[in-house]
């Protein structure tokens, strides 16, 4: 039911929240410590490297995931687009663990995988938002998302769940295998943070709704662009705007435009930077410039902290490995207002299905 609300997909941004808090309660001890399967650690324990699998959204949420492990963990970590991966046969390492990413665990192609990791005895482990579904039951190890039934096409609040339960996993596992940076990394704590910090950014809504009739309402393509975990935001953000607003929309390495799209932009092309990391802000920077000089339109999504100018969605401080849980939220509420904006059926966009399970 979604209440008093016109569309699930702002019931389902506005419940995120909730959704760090639960996380934090089920998957962490009061101590901070990660509350999660021994059983599974210990198989982890025993991979060389891993594999992530998905389609869309989760594909994504896979590739914040791969920062996650590589840097708690130091395990090896590759993610694959599911219906890739099931027709290429890549090359694996010795001891591949597997963990599929699917909101409704009954996307077909990542189905198709799952049977061949399984007919390989290889040890899996899936992240889903439903119990009992085909990927649940067909997985070694299972976690749930609990998020909650999400309802609307377009993927929010399972998004930031599987970054959450990613963060924990890697942080148990990375504390199994006594890396530092695992000990100090205060998941309970950051959640916690992060709770907070979404709904500082959803209480600032109506702000992002001028935005999006400023910048996106009016145009039929647009930019994201970032470097490192915020360029797999970009891709995000980016799929949030194409699939309900139609507006044309790419995610992109703020330092790869310079060697051919640039030539995209035109007078008024919206470009966003989304800029959370310290390292590379003022090369986000002056990429977003180039841009400007080319007639785009730009703003910034922008972790407090780095410096701003110009039209800006401060985004609160949180550790930098866990930064898209919040800098994703101002994207998908300008693609919430994008398509509500533009009078289009927000939850049941043409064209697509909420769960694929043809190949
Ligand atoms: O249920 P799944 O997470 O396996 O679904 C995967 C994709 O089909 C899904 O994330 C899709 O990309 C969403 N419409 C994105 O908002």
């Amino acid at each position: 039911d979604k209440g008093t609300y016109p569309y699930y997909m702002l019931k389902e941004i506005d419940e995120q929240p909730n959704v760090m808090r639960k996380l934090a309660s089920l998957y962490t001890q009061e101590s901070g410590r990660p509350n999660v399967n021994q059983a599974l650690i210990n198989t982890m324990k025993q991979a060389d490297r891993i594999y992530i699998v998905g389609a869309g959204t989760s594909y994504h949420a896979g590739l914040v995931g791969k920062k996650l492990f590589e840097k708690l963990t130091h395990v090896p970590t590759e993610v694959h687009v599911a219906s890739e991966f099931a027709y290429e046969n890549p090359l694996l390492s010795d001891n591949p663990f597997f963990i599929f990413l699917s909101q409704s665990g009954e996307t077909a192609d990542s189905r198709e995988v799952l049977v061949n990791v399984n007919a390989h005895d290889y040890k899996s482990l899936t992240i889903t938002n439903v119990e009992n579904s085909t990927l649940f039951r067909e997985a070694t190890y299972t976690m749930l998302l609990h998020a909650g039934p999400e309802i609307s096409v377009a993927s929010t609040k399972a998004y930031t769940a599987q970054i959450g339960v990613e963060a924990i996993l890697a942080k148990a596992l990375g504390e199994a295998k006594q890396q530092v940076i695992a000990e100090e990394f205060d998941i309970r704590q950051q959640l916690g943070l992060v709770a907070t910090g979404m709904q500082a950014i959803i209480d600032e809504k109506e702000m992002i709704e001028d935005l999006a009739k400023k910048y996106f309402v009016p145009t039929s393509k647009a930019f994201y662009i970032g470097r490192g975990i915020d360029q797999t935001v970009s891709l995000e953000s980016a799929l949030k705007l194409k699939e309900i607003s139609y507006v044309q929309a790419e995610g992109f390495a703020s330092g790869e435009l310079k060697h051919g799209t640039i030539a995209l932009i035109e007078d008024g092309t919206p470009v966003v930077g989304i800029i959370t990391q310290k390292r590379t802000a003022n090369l986000t920077r002056s990429n977003l410039q180039e841009t400007m000089s080319r007639g785009a339109k730009t703003f910034t999504i922008v972790r407090n902290g780095l410096a701003q100018e110009g039209d800006t969605i401060i985004i609160p401080d949180v550790d930098e490995m866990i930064t898209p849980l919040l800098s994703v939220v101002p994207a998908q509420l300008i693609a919430y207002y994008t398509s509500l904006n533009k009078g289009l059926d927000v939850d049941r966009p043409r064209n697509l299905a909420k769960s694929v399970t043809v190949e």
